[in-house]
């Protein structure tokens, strides 16, 4: 059975949640939206999550409907309705329904929806192995520090690798490594990782940040900083991390084995410190 989903003040059944076709996230894609993994039954962070809610939400110019206590309490509750004790919850907000004009409606109503969703553990195989990539040139809009719904280009991008059999498409754009489509992207150079700084040009990862605190935690060597295209084909290895995939290795990209073609050693020690972290915070935890 789907476990229930929560839309404008209501938990109900997927099947009965309804949108009107006025609603401008439907006819804009105006709307913003984050996914939020939960380990053990308990947000991870989530004070972060909720900081870049707030940066989309004044991206696009709408206030919140919630405050962050209220934002956590319905997450609660929305894992309290799942059966599973690790998941992702899709959290959604639109500039809701309003007559099909591009201005904003004078009077907003914002429309909230969250859905639980089942985070299936990366594969045995894809840990051991590694994923394929390809790259495209980064198309997107000059805001992608948005997590907006309005994700066309991202879809067609993701739809490129889908098309190859690959995992994922990593994005250039003149020359340099923006991020892949529903991922963050990082390299590794003589031991030394390496991935972009954030800017108006790449989502803020969540799982980005994590990934940057415990290499230094661990003493790891790190940079932020420009990677250019020609870096990205000779990295030892290259990564994509985001809440869904958490950290994996693509060992192949644009059908180039990347470094030795399998996860290199940088990958297997910060694969061992984020699956620790993960459980450790969350332990002892109240949502
Ligand atoms: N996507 N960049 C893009 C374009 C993304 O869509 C995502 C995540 C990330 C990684 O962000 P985080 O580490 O906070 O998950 C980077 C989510 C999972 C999605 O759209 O489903």
């Amino acid at each position: 059975m789907t476990p229930d989903v929560y839309l404008n003040g209501a938990f109900l059944p997927l099947d009965q949640a309804k949108v009107p076709v006025m609603d401008r996230g439907f006819l804009f894609g105006d709307g913003v939206y984050e996914v939020i993994p939960c380990y053990d039954r308990h947000p991870f962070r989530l004070a972060d999550h909720m900081r870049r809610l707030h940066a989309s939400l004044d991206g696009i110019g709408l206030s919140s409907p919630h405050d962050d206590a209220a934002w956590g309490l319905l997450i609660e509750q929305l894992i309290a309705r799942t059966p599973w004790d690790d998941l992702g919850v899709y959290l959604q907000v639109t500039r809701g329904p309003g007559p099909r004009d591009h201005a904003f409606p004078v009077e907003v109503t914002p429309t909230v929806f969250l859905m639980p969703l089942e985070i299936k553990p990366v594969s045995p195989q894809a840990l051991a192995e590694g994923v394929t990539a390809l790259t495209a040139r980064d198309n997107r809009w000059l805001r992608c520090d948005i997590k907006a719904t309005s994700l066309l280009a991202n879809v067609l991008l993701r739809q490129l690798s889908v098309d190859a059999g690959c995992a994922e498409t990593i994005l250039l754009r003149d020359g340099w490594l923006t991020e892949g489509s529903a991922s963050s992207v990082f390299i590794v150079r003589d031991g030394v990782i390496i991935t972009p700084p954030e800017s108006h040009l790449m989502l803020p990862g969540v799982t980005y940040d994590v990934v940057l605190e415990l290499a230094r935690e661990a003493g790891m060597a790190c940079e932020v900083r420009a990677v250019s295209e020609a870096e990205l084909r000779a990295a030892d290895e290259i990564w994509l991390t985001s809440s869904t995939k958490e950290v994996l290795a693509v060992t192949r990209l644009d059908d180039q084995r990347v470094g030795e073609g399998r996860p290199g050693a940088v990958y297997q020690r910060m694969l061992a410190a984020y699956q620790h972290y993960k459980y450790t915070t969350m332990r002892g935890k109240t949502a």
